[in-house]
């Protein structure tokens, strides 16, 4: 069997709020497929619907109109195959590193569970942390024990919201490469929500641009980019040009100032 280019597939999403008494549209007929393996980046302006739609990927919130379909089973709920990584770590703060990734992990002998643990800690780059709580933890450090977290359970989804939108420029860029590195060794498929646009140009196979109220998909690219990314090279300074004109196109703003 190939590689279906629908393994995840939404179809006529339309989700619904109230405010003050009010129902108003955040999705409006969002259609997206996804290939198994590829690397997806949402972006979009703030208070577009990005984590609402992760949400809904992740069966964290199913009333919606439409529909979320994984490798051909309807999502209902929240389930191990789909793991989720938030912008803030959400470590639980009385436990260390080891302890908060083993705490997901309900199958498996004692044994067997320090092991997928100690793999996980080596994995994001946490070896000899493992002692450590989360208050002792660089924001970064935080990062990478709450991916490993999501990945412990070997998902076969990896929902990333915003997860450096805290960190500085520095760690940011390395947690970047990390991200990719873990995405070429363990070839999970991944979507990751963020605003920043040099990160998605870097990160991406596809990135999604979405509109806001109600939020749509306005427009999907292609990154055709060679491995390894180069930020400073003109085919990706193309495509960073090319998704800020998406979003100022209608402001008439002369891009060759603001950027
Ligand atoms: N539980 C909720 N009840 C009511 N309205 C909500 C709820 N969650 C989100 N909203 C509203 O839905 C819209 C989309 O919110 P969402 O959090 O998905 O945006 P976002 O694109 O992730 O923004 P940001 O980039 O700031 O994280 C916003 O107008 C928000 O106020
Ligand atoms: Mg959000």
């Amino acid at each position: 069997m190939g590689v279906s280019s629908d393994y995840l597939k939404i179809t006529g999403l339309n989700k619904y709020f109230e405010k003050d008494g009010e129902r108003f549209q955040v999705l409006k007929d969002i259609n997206l497929s996804v290939r198994e393996g590829e690397f997806i980046c949402i972006v979009g302006a703030s208070g577009c619907g990005k984590s609402t739609l992760l949400r809904a990927i992740a069966g964290l919130d199913t009333e919606h109109e439409g529909e979320v379909v994984v490798d051909g089973k309807r999502v209902t709920k929240p389930e191990k195959t789909r793991g989720m990584v938030f912008q803030e770590h959400r470590l639980f703060p009385w436990l260390n590193v080891e302890d908060n990734i083993s705490y997901v992990l309900n199958e498996g002998s004692k044994e067997e569970k320090k092991k997928k643990v100690e793999k996980h800690i080596e994995l994001v780059g946490l070896k000899g942390f493992e002692k450590a709580y989360p208050k002792q933890l660089s924001g970064g450090m935080a990062q990478r024990a709450g991916i490993a977290r999501a990945l412990v359970n070997q998902p076969e989804i990896l929902l990333l919201d915003e997860p450096f939108g805290a960190l500085d420029a520095f760690t940011k860029i390395q947690m970047q490469q990390e991200v990719k590195r873990i995405h070429h060794t363990e070839g999970k498929t991944m979507i990751l929500v963020t605003h920043d646009i040099d990160e998605a140009v870097y990160l991406a196979d596809r990135i999604v641009i979405m509109s806001s109220r109600p939020g749509t998909i306005k427009r999907v690219v292609n990154v055709e980019l060679a491995e390894p990314r180069n930020r400073n090279n003109e085919e990706f300074l193309a495509i960073r040009k090319l998704i800020f004109n998406e979003f100022f196109a209608e402001q008439q703003i002369d891009l060759d100032y603001v950027i």
